[in-house]
């Protein structure tokens, strides 16, 4: 493979909004491969600033602040350090981790409106937009939800219909309902910066369509290329709103920057911010030609990465363009749609407090199991598996034998090899082409594929102590011996090399046994040129476990936590209906109810939900149709003491006469269960359903 390095990097990840705490979708779909290409691109000595921050303008921080009833800047606040210490305890290496609050910020997203608008790269308009009249607010973004006009969801936001991607302006919305009041909104004329994205139709088409064909990937190039394909239309980039960057232009006055807008460009002052403490020119990282920026983030983000941002980039006019936004697609949860609200996550604070020290384990099986080309699955029992069966047994297993058997046979000195078979050749040899087999996966984005190809390493050692037994030949093969555990610790150090862009820690954890430092391995490239990583002689720390087992005592814990949030969600999301009008008593006892048992039960052919019960009342057997198929078979209701209305008007339900009717209840897990006179079942919330 020949590949042209660029002169520099600029990696930026998504900036998270600080109205809750990360959890591990946001890990597996952008923090954790951003940070293994950038470690990747440090061990290959390159010049890279890996950028992050806290994007602080998003609508749902206010929404979030009054309902708690404080101030927007304690959610932030609270926030922007919970997240910051997650990307510190998860490893991820940021070279800067900026805040969108900050001076530097409001200054450069100012100045790059105010060029713009001095350039006339914007549209001025006084538009009708959607408007709360309850709450006396106009309604953009996240106030309003309706049905997105491209794919019919019905929770589509005022600006994007996160299921499929689009980007929306809240007048496109189908039934709009205000979020803040449910209310229907009216429109209300107001002023607006539009940037006219139709007027980039053409350059979008020749860059993405044309230019990024073959190496964007297939889920980020067909997002854009349905977009483009159904023409863009000027979008605007401000907003009626008081939390935000103020418009920086006459007539602005009371409105502020669409975090949109914003957000981006923090990639651009946490760049400055870096720069300025350590002495760099900032400008080389955004607008020298020979600089590859490449954009990490999560599908709802392709839109503005794609189409948005490249868009205000080229009416700027001096910066460069991503080379590639490697975006993923969303991760699952033991089968279910991650939720913030729903609490349906994996917390990264939380899973420390369980599993303290155990960083690289959940960055292994996000990598193992990231949502590269589609959505994919977390379950607890494949990170228990991954963990024993792979980290454990393969990867943890070989360094201990390696460091364990040189302790014992050489008081942890490096042996010097003896003759090398032609299959001691081999593994050197193979160990040699594996910095570039593991290059041309990331350098192509694909991380699942280069962790696999890291530990094909680990699984080389390990097969090789395991086929040449060194604990045996000791007896009978001192020489022998000697060369085994010469190559074993050959091994272990590429692995050192190989695995720290993925297993930072454990990294760490092998170069204390290893007795040596990442300045003094062997570097990424320098593999293929060398023949021996670690001298004879070397004296060898103390072995140390780098892995241990997960016991299925510790899965079962997560697994009944989220056990319990289901049963919390199923109580907490029951819709409550309103209550009916008042009813007289007399008007209670007009009802006659009776306990009536059945006595027999059938289907009624062709539906899905009737059966046709015979009902013994007491005054007479009753026929009566009850909508319950769904929730009983017939056999399993048959003798059962049920409480009847028996006075209700008779009435014709699929062609048969229903003489009453049998009154039910719903349990907590939303079946239909009987009030029945004899037993104490729950009645939830003394809702009778029929
Ligand atoms: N805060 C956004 C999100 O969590 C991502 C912003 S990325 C940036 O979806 F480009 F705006 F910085
Ligand atoms: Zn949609």
């Amino acid at each position: 493979m020949t590949t042209n390095y660029p002169k520099r990097y600029t990696v930026t990840s998504a900036l998270p909004y600080t109205n809750g705490p990360i959890h591990i979708g946001h890990l597996a779909g952008v923090y954790v491969p951003a940070d293994i290409y950038v470690r990747y691109l440090r061990a290959m000595d390159k010049d890279v600033v890996f950028i992050g921050g806290s994007d602080e303008h998003g609508v749902a921080i206010p929404m979030k602040a009054k309902k708690e009833g404080v101030q927007p800047q304690a959610i932030i606040d609270k926030y922007h350090g919970i997240i910051e210490k997650s990307f510190q305890d998860f490893g991820i290496s940021f070279d800067n981790y900026s805040r969108t609050s900050k001076k530097i910020h409001h200054e450069t997203a100012s100045e790059f409106f105010t060029k713009l608008h001095q350039e006339g790269k914007f549209i001025e308009e006084t538009t009708d937009q959607l408007y709360d009249p309850v709450e006396n607010q106009f309604l953009a973004d996240r106030f309003v939800t309706g049905t997105c006009p491209k794919c019919g969801h019905e929770e589509a936001y005022g600006d994007q219909c996160e299921k499929c991607g689009t980007s929306l302006n809240a007048t496109d919305l189908i039934n709009p309902k205000s979020t803040l009041s449910g209310a229907d909104p009216i429109t209300k004329s107001t002023k607006h910066w539009f940037l006219p994205l139709d007027q980039y139709q053409g350059f979008l088409e020749e860059w993405i369509l044309k230019g990024h064909a073959k190496d964007w990937k297939t889920n980020v190039y067909g997002q854009c290329k349905s977009w483009i394909d159904d023409g863009l239309k000027p979008r605007a980039v401000t907003r009626d709103l008081d939390w935000g960057i103020p418009v920086p232009v006459a007539g602005g006055e009371g409105k502020v920057l669409y975090v949109w807008f914003d957000a981006p460009i923090g990639y651009i002052s946490s760049t400055k911010e870096w720069a300025t403490r350590e002495g760099k020119d900032w400008e080389a990282y955004w607008k020298d030609k020979d600089t590859k920026l490449v954009h990490f983030i999560g599908k709802d983000n392709i839109v503005f990465h794609c189409v948005v941002f490249p868009s205000m980039l080229k009416a700027e006019g001096s910066y460069i363009l991503p080379d590639n936004v490697p975006a993923n697609e969303f991760l699952n949860l033991e089968g279910k749609k991650l939720s913030t609200s729903k609490n349906w996550a994996v917390w990264l604070h939380e899973y420390l407090e369980d599993f303290p020290d155990q960083q690289d384990v959940l960055r292994y099986v996000l990598t193992a199991t990231a949502p590269e080309t589609k959505d994919s699955d977390f379950t607890w029992k494949d990170f228990q598996t991954r963990n024993n069966s792979e980290l454990v047994a393969i990867f943890g297993n070989f360094i201990n034998r390696a460091a364990v058997l040189t302790h014992k046979y050489y008081d942890g000195l490096v042996p010097s090899p003896t003759e090398l078979l032609d299959s001691d050749k081999e593994i050197l040899a193979a160990l040699k082409a594996y910095p570039k087999v593991i290059e041309s996966s990331l350098e192509r984005y694909r991380f699942r594929e280069a962790q696999q190809e890291m530990m094909a390493v680990a699984r080389l050692g390990n097969k090789y102590l395991a086929d040449n037994e060194p604990w045996k030949l000791v007896k009978t093969d001192e020489d022998r011996t000697k060369t085994i555990m010469y190559i074993s610790l050959q091994i272990a150090t590429v692995l050192a090399r190989l695995a720290e862009p993925f297993l930072p820690f454990t990294t760490q954890k092998l170069l204390a046994i290893l007795n040596t430092d990442t300045d003094s391995l062997v570097s990424w490239n320098a593999i293929a040129e060398n023949d021996e990583y670690l001298k004879p002689g070397h004296q060898l720390n103390k072995a140390s476990l780098l892995f241990s087992k997960i016991e299925d005592a510790q899965i079962q814990i997560q697994l009944d936590r989220l056990e319990a949030t289901k049963k919390q969600n199923i109580n907490t999301q029951k819709e409550i209906t309103e209550q009916k009008p008042i009813i007289s008593f007399e008007d209670f006892s007009t009802m006659d109810i009776r306990t009536g048992t059945i006595l027999e039960a059938e289907k009624l052919p062709k539906t899905k939900k009737l059966l046709v019960l015979k009902v013994d009342v007491g005054l007479e057997v009753r026929t009566i149709v009850s909508g319950i198929a769904a929730h009983y078979t017939p056999e399993e209701i048959i003798g059962k003491q049920v409480s009847v209305l028996v006075n209700l008007a008779p009435r014709k339900l699929r062609g048969v006469e229903s003489q009453g009717m049998i009154l039910m209840s719903e349990n907590t897990e939303g079946k239909l269960v009987f009030i029945n006179p004899e037993s104490t079942l729950p009645v939830n919330n003394g809702e009778i359903i029929c």
